[in-house]
């Protein structure tokens, strides 16, 4: 049944993850809605795990996710999502502008509509110089700031956002964290950030993820 209040949700019903033999999610059950919700946990604790089964590139062994109250809704969450991976292999030879324009097409995003967002979001943090070189080119923190900037593109209602702030220096993952508030009011914006105590005053939820289970902390 969708839900009829107009506002984005996005639902995990007694989901559980395992690989092979180990249980990394195990019946987590919670509810994401918009505002900035921080997952924290130590390492190996399942965070990524947590965000790949919210971008759907993995399905939960057990369990359901709801959007928007619908089951089964993959495809229509997929048209608004935004999804920054914690590692990623990226086309070496475009250039940041023209790998942009690509993920902003199987966004349905025009080529216009794209450069116009991407300008904007690379010039808010510090990227936008860089834009016509060749992704060989970056470095570790450029690499991040290019995966952040194409989730962002479209302006998807659901962000899961791995470590997007890794190897930024203080000011550019400050600016990076207030972009994403400001995005925050109307998305659901679920993150790992090493910047979480910063962050956490401003947070709607923050989660812990450890032994298999989800504690909502804050
Ligand atoms: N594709 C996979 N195959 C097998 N095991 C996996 C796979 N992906 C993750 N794991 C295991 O699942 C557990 C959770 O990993 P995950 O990457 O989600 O942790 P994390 O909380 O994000 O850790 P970190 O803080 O180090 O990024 C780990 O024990 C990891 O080894
Ligand atoms: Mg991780």
């Amino acid at each position: 049944m969708a839900k009829t209040n107009g506002e984005p949700s996005l639902e995990l019903r007694g989901v559980s993850k395992t690989y092979g033999r180990k249980a990394v999610l195990a019946e987590v059950s919670h509810t994401f809605t918009p505002g900035l919700t921080l997952l924290t946990g130590p390492s190996g604790a399942g965070k990524s795990t947590l965000l790949r089964l919210l971008a759907t590139v993995e399905r939960p062994n057990r369990g359901v996710i709801h959007w928007n109250g619908a089951a089964g809704a993959r495809g229509k969450l997929r048209r608004t999502l935004g999804y920054a991976p914690q590692a990623v292999d990226l086309p070496e030879d475009l250039t940041a502008r023209e790998f942009a324009l690509h993920i902003a097409s199987l966004k349905g995003l025009s080529a216009s509509a794209a450069d116009k967002q991407f300008g904007a979001i690379t010039d808010a943090i510090g990227l936008h110089a860089d834009i016509n070189n060749r992704i060989a080119s970056f470095s570790g923190g450029m690499r991040r700031r290019l995966i952040f900037a194409q989730a962002m593109l479209g302006a998807p209602q659901v962000l899961a956002l791995d470590e997007p702030t890794a190897e930024l220096d203080a000011e550019t993952a400050r600016k990076l964290g207030a972009l994403l508030l400001e995005r925050a009011r109307d998305a659901i914006v679920v993150m790992t950030t090493h910047l979480a105590e910063e962050l956490a005053p401003h947070a709607a939820a923050v989660l812990r993820v450890e032994a298999g289970s989800v504690m909502r902390t804050a």
